[in-house]
């Protein structure tokens, strides 16, 4: 390891959002959080100062970190919002894309004779986005991308994401095979930003945060 992060301050987003469909019912994803929290524990251990914002997990904060605690793809937005300015923010979390148009006051009941349920979604706002067109950018936007495709597609989709949301760097990795994405406890990244790529892993979550933190911290010193 060569890269100290003493002095700097790291925003880090982890976990699945849940949207709420009525008191008893949400949708949800089935991101871990591990991913995250790594990468949350290897900053403090380089030295930052260290703020996580976390999805409904159940991990335990690492040693070091001030975590924050949210729900909802807008309780997330306005936590990494608040948590402006910093100097890297990295944006772990698989946010909902989607969330219901309203939260009904009471369970949703079945109806004799309905056989289907329409749920109404609207968009939610983009966090990463959101962060590295704020005026207190942090200086390095780093986003994930959790894709389903083949290698060509994967590196389409993370080099579109690094352009759409003006981020640094985009690391994406695989879900839906073994040995990587939201439940493993092993991730392989591939790491993109304007004129490069990277691959790091097959490797534990752990150690893999701790090569992509020195990597960055050292790609923008
Ligand atoms: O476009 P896509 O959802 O695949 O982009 C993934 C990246 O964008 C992740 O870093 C995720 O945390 C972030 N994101 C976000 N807010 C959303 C959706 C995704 O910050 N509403």
């Amino acid at each position: 390891m060569s890269a100290s992060l003493a002095g700097r301050r790291v925003l880090v987003s982890a976990g699945p959002t849940y949207e709420d469909i009525d008191p008893v019912r949400f949708l949800g994803n089935r991101s871990s959080g591990r991913m995250g929290f790594a990468l949350a524990a290897a900053a403090a251990s380089l030295g930052a100062e260290t703020v996580l914002v976390a999805g409904p997990v159940r991990l335990e904060t690492p040693p070091g970190v001030r975590r924050i605690d949210v729900r909802s793809a807008a309780d997330m937005h306005e936590a990494v919002l608040c948590g402006l300015p910093a100097d890297f923010y990295i944006g772990a979390a698989a946010v909902a894309d989607w969330t219901p148009r309203g939260v009904a006051s009471h369970k949703l009941k079945k109806q004799p004779g309905v056989d289907t349920l329409t749920l109404v979604l609207v968009r939610t706002a983009d966090i990463l986005a959101d962060v590295a067109a704020h005026p207190s950018r942090p200086r390095c936007v780093v986003g994930f991308a959790a894709e389903t495709g083949d290698d060509a597609d994967i590196a389409r989709y993370a080099r579109g994401k690094l352009e759409r949301k003006r981020v640094d760097f985009i690391c994406a990795n695989r879900v839906g095979v073994a040995g990587s994405g939201f439940e493993a406890e092993d991730n392989a990244l591939r790491v993109f930003w304007n004129g490069g790529e990277r691959r790091f892993g097959p490797a534990p979550k752990t150690r893999l945060a701790l090569h992509l933190l020195d990597f960055i911290a050292g790609r923008i010193a």
